[in-house]
């Protein structure tokens, strides 16, 4: 099946089989990367994206579904410079191994979009999606609270 959509900004043509999942996709087709298999059932959110401005597991979406959508990915977060969360999970240690750090800052950004002053309980409920076994999540909660003060 061809499928055409919008991905990071730019017009997409994939010649595909409709059930492939959106993750490979993403990352065999179009060779974007950023997005993490973990799981491949739904539980971890590494493989966190955003389509139409949702925030979805990517390794749950026929690709099929994105047809005629706008999807946005890890690699389209950032502009010339790194996307405010992006630059404080840098800041304040939030990614260790980096696996979960795509999804992580994925989710992050589009609460921040929703609630720009979000509380640190309201962060750790948009986050709830997104595991991590590497850091205990605090500095990763500190990172998201910590971009709203450094992007003021
Ligand atoms: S790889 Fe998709 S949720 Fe874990
Ligand atoms: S930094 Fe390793 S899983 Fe989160």
């Amino acid at each position: 099946m061809n499928i055409r959509f919008v991905c990071n900004g730019k017009p997409t043509e994939v010649e595909t089989p409709p059930m492939a999942r959106l993750l490979d996709v993403l990352r065999e087709d179009l060779r974007l990367t950023g997005s993490k298999e973990g799981c491949g059932e739904g539980e971890c959110g590494a493989c966190t994206v955003r389509i139409d401005g949702l925030t979805v597991m990517s390794c749950l979406v026929p690709v099929y579904q994105v047809h005629g959508t706008v999807v946005q990915t890890i690699e389209g977060l950032a502009a010339d410079i790194l996307h405010p969360v992006q630059a404080a999970m840098l800041a304040h240690g939030g990614a260790q191994c980096g696996i979960c750090t795509p999804g992580l800052c994925m989710s992050a950004a589009a609460l921040l979009e929703s609630d720009p002053t979000p509380s640190r309980e309201a962060i750790r409920v948009a986050l709830a999606g997104n595991l991590c076994r590497c850091t205990g999540y605090q500095k990763v909660i500190d990172a998201v609270a910590g971009s709203l003060v450094e992007d003021r």
